[in-house]
């Protein structure tokens, strides 16, 4: 895999007149797109402004043979047979949402969580356990292990209409098995939701073999455009789901009495849609494919592996999940002792031009039950190489000499074991884009905490 030549596809990689070219490694929260996607979605407004499914003319005919064409793109990539199975939505948290609001729930029905899901695939259950009566059970994760296969069975023994999980982990990257736990689901007679959000980007999906009932993406994460996701649901699971919205394009007629939806998914997208964004989206897929996702995922990881290897000489730096970066390949998830994580995303960025994310990564009582104020977050992307790897780790490093930890007296930057320190790693083209030219400390932007930041919790 050439990163050069893919990093030529991202403008926003770009070096800027004067200066270095930023280290984004921040791609769990948003992807950068390219150029083919970007040229995509303005094609449909230059050359074909219709609206699908309604007028006859050939701009019509045309967004409507793309946006169809997007569909089935989805499905392939996502192992599904049928691109009936696919229905555009805003993004994960709206195909989680449709499921939570669409499912035929009687009171004391159970889901079963984990304690550490993104915001989105909690609240959703917590509105329908006070509206509705629902019952939550939350499966607590170990954290040396991302999974403990006897986890579920107590809560599955107890009845459960649906278990819904992350595929991988924002917060630390680990991934849970999916297909032994949607075996283990079945047999008790629950379907399973996925919020496959961090997952489906870096690795390949096949639904329909491991049979998962319904799982959640987002366009935003996987390259293309923000405001368009995806619910992938197996065609008899999604035929159980009532709307969340209703409207043009899913009835097939109607009288001043009574309507008849349409059969799914075109049931479940009312109105007009971001056709840009759906056919931006199709075009993501198409490049993640020319790219192949073995090689993204083996990219991540050795570049993953470069941080791990190099920070896990500090003691002051500690690590969430797994211990071995094959495990967690998108993601290196560390706090600093002694330094607040918002602070140390400001001086990463203003002092190094790398762009992590720091806080609680929408991940609340994760944080609450360690007494935690949040973490530091890098994630990698197959436009991040071994210079990225090496400007985060002095960035780092330097942060590590200049403030003293809670623990250490003087030395606060000691690594252990060692006093040698990695050299400073050339930048492609003129110059670095690391220390020499951005060695400056954090501009404050008045004072800790989130208010002061402008978020960082999700
Ligand atoms: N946007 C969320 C994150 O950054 C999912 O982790």
């Amino acid at each position: 895999m050439n990163v050069a030549r893919i990093r030529a596809d991202f403008p926003a990689l770009a070096a800027p007149a004067s200066g270095p070219a930023p280290v984004y490694l921040d791609s769990a929260c948003m992807s950068l797109v390219p150029t083919p996607v970007l040229r995509a979605m303005e094609a449909y407004y230059r050359e074909y402004p219709g609206c699908a499914g309604r007028s006859l003319h050939r701009f019509a005919a045309q967004v409507g043979a793309r946006y169809e064409g997007a569909r089935e793109r989805f499905a392939r990539f996502l192992g599904r047979r049928d691109p009936r199975s696919i229905v555009f939505v805003r993004n994960a948290t709206e195909a989680i949402n449709l499921v939570g609001q669409g499912l035929p729930w009687k009171r004391g029905d159970r889901v079963v969580i984990s304690d550490r899901e993104h915001n989105s695939n909690l609240v959703v259950w917590q509105r329908l356990a006070a509206e509705r009566g629902i019952r939550i059970e939350v499966v607590r994760l170990p954290d040396d292990r991302p999974w403990d296969d006897e986890a579920l069975e107590a809560p599955l023994a107890r009845g459960v209409r649906l278990v819904s999980l992350f595929h991988t982990s924002n917060l630390d990257g680990s991934t849970l098995p999916v297909r032994a736990i949607t075996e283990r689901a079945h047999d008790r007679g629950a379907k399973v939701l996925f919020d496959g959000c961090q997952a489906a980007p870096h690795r390949r999906v096949d639904l329909d073999g491991t049979g998962i009932d319904f799982y959640a993406v987002s366009a935003h994460k996987m390259l293309g455009p923000t405001g368009i996701g995806v619910l992938a649901a197996d065609p008899r699971a999604l035929a159980e789901l009532r709307p969340l919205t209703l409207g043009g394009e899913t009835v097939e007629r109607t009288t001043l009495d009574g309507h008849v939806l349409r059969p799914p998914p075109h049931r479940f997208e009312a109105g007009l849609q971001n056709y840009a964004g759906v056919i931006g989206a199709g075009a993501a897929l198409d490049y993640l494919d020319s790219v192949g996702l073995d090689a993204i995922e083996s990219q991540q990881r050795s570049v993953n592996a470069r941080v791990s290897r190099a920070l896990a000489a500090y003691p002051r730096v500690g690590r969430l999940g797994p211990p071995d970066p094959a495990d967690r390949p998108s993601i290196f998830a560390f706090t600093l002792d002694g330094i607040d994580p918002n602070d140390a995303a400001l001086f990463l960025d203003e002092g190094h031009g790398v762009m992590v994310r720091s806080g609680l990564h929408c991940v609340h009582s994760y944080y609450a039950a360690r007494g935690l104020s949040g973490n530091v977050r890098a994630s990698f992307y197959l436009y991040n190489d071994r210079d990225d790897a090496d400007a985060l780790v002095r960035g780092i490093e330097e942060l590590l000499d200049r403030v003293p930890g809670r623990r250490a007296t003087g030395t606060s930057g000691a690594k252990a074991g060692s006093s040698t320190r990695p050299g400073p790693a050339r930048r492609r083209g003129a110059g670095s884009r690391g220390a020499a030219s951005r060695s400056a400390p954090p501009r404050r932007r008045g004072g800790r905490g989130r208010a002061a930041y402008g978020g960082g919790s999700g």
